[in-house]
């Protein structure tokens, strides 16, 4: 069983066919690919026969994929849809149930699964919100509440170790290891994530957001989008 690792997809099927296509060789129904964030295939308000209108992407994932797809939120999703969904516990956590084998992993989760850990911890401010609309192309619930930055601490307190964090956005440092700038409205959740970096005990730390595949700290930091990363093996590119 593998677990795959990749970065945004938003919304596009063709986009996350082609990281398939990176792993077709290897790639089973007992395994998992994980997206850190921006999935972007729950996205629209608009409603066609009583469906939303990308439902149809959604369809398309669970026929082209034989495995399980889970996500961290990004920056850009559809929030109210996200947190409307059913809960459903499930790797020794609670995710948000997408589809039958499509799943949101929470803010604050630590999971379990084939013998590993895993915190997860999505959301980022969007910089293009000047171009969007609120609550209708960008939501306020992008960027953490009190309450899931709490939950997300009593959580990593009950752990000693953690052997995959997977995030969205990335701690700060990594931001100026980039040479990117760190919008003063990101400041508390990349402080936050740096905060984990200094007090987690953690393994590898996989990111999406900013849109680029780069390694860091020997690779025990990674910048993903386009590359596959198989957790223990060298990235597909
Ligand atoms: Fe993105």
């Amino acid at each position: 069983m593998s677990i795959y690792i990749t970065g945004d997809t938003h919304g596009a099927v063709e986009a996350f066919l082609k990281r398939k296509e990176k792993i077709a060789d290897t790639l089973t129904e007992n395994d998992k690919i994980i997206v850190c964030g921006d999935f972007g295939f729950v996205f629209r308000y608009d409603k066609v026969n009583g469906r939303y209108a990308d439902e149809w992407k959604l369809d398309k994932l669970e026929e082209l994929f034989p495995c399980e797809l889970l996500f961290v939120s990004g920056n850009h999703e559809n929030f109210d849809r996200l947190y409307a969904l059913p809960d459903e516990k499930r790797y020794g956590g609670t995710v948000k149930k997408v589809r039958s084998s499509i799943f949101l992993l929470k803010r604050g989760e630590v999971y379990e699964t084939e013998g590993k850990s895993f915190f997860t911890f999505g959301g980022a401010y969007s910089v293009d919100r000047p171009f969007r609309t609120e609550n209708y192309t960008w939501w306020p619930q992008e960027l953490p509440s009190p309450e899931e930055y709490q939950y997300a601490i009593s959580n990593l307190q009950k752990h000693t170790h953690i052997d995959y964090i997977i995030t969205h956005t990335c701690p700060l440092r990594i931001i100026h290891w980039m040479g990117k700038y760190a919008d003063s409205r990101d400041a508390e959740i990349v402080g936050f994530l740096d905060w984990i970096f200094d007090t987690v005990d953690f393994r590898q730390w996989y990111f999406g957001h900013w849109h680029m595949d780069k390694g860091f700290y020997h690779d025990r930091i990674i910048a993903c989008y386009e590359n596959v990363y198989c957790l223990g093996e060298t990235p597909r590119k």
